[in-house]
């Protein structure tokens, strides 16, 4: 895990990443660092952050940038971040994913996670109709 990734390197990496959906500024990025519930794993390639509340973790946001896909930097940056919100005492982890990210998906139940519930219609689409929200659950004890 690096400690240099700035707000603006993760907004950079986000927006190069999501071509779907709206990209998060720097500034999102940096009011949710202040939170000292919310915790980064990776680097400008490919970062996520998670929130860790009690026993519940929650993934934010997960991104590779397209130049660095498909070497296999999201899978470890998966492991990195599910080891830091053990650390933080989570027993849990949920996730949501739209219904139309096949990519993200293949992702998720390569690393454990499961479908737990569906939230119909709840991603916008500019040129399309909106898309369901997958919602996923993978224990981590
Ligand atoms: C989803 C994303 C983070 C994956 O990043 P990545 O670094 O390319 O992923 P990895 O190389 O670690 O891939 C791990 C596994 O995920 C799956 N996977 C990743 N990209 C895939 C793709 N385009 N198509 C199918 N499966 C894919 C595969 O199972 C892959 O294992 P394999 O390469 O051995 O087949 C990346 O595509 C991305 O940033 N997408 C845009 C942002 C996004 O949708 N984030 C998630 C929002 S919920």
């Amino acid at each position: 895990m690096s400690n240099s990734l700035t707000p603006a390197q993760m907004a950079a990496t986000h927006a190069a990443a999501f071509t779907r959906s709206r990209p998060w500024s720097a500034l999102e990025f940096a009011a949710l660092l202040d939170s000292p519930l919310v915790l980064f794993a990776g680097d400008a390639r490919c970062f996520a952050l998670i929130r860790v509340i009690a026993e519940e973790a929650e993934l934010l946001t997960i991104a590779t940038d397209p130049a660095y896909q498909r070497q296999g930097l999201a899978r470890a940056c998966m492991a990195d971040w599910e080891s830091l919100a053990r650390a933080r005492g989570a027993a849990e982890v949920f996730l949501e994913v739209a219904a139309d990210n096949t990519p993200a998906q293949a992702l998720y139940h390569a690393c454990g996670f499961a479908e737990c519930g569906r939230r119909t219609g709840y991603y916008r689409r500019k040129d399309a109709n909106p898309a369901d929200a997958i919602l996923m659950r993978k224990a981590l004890r």
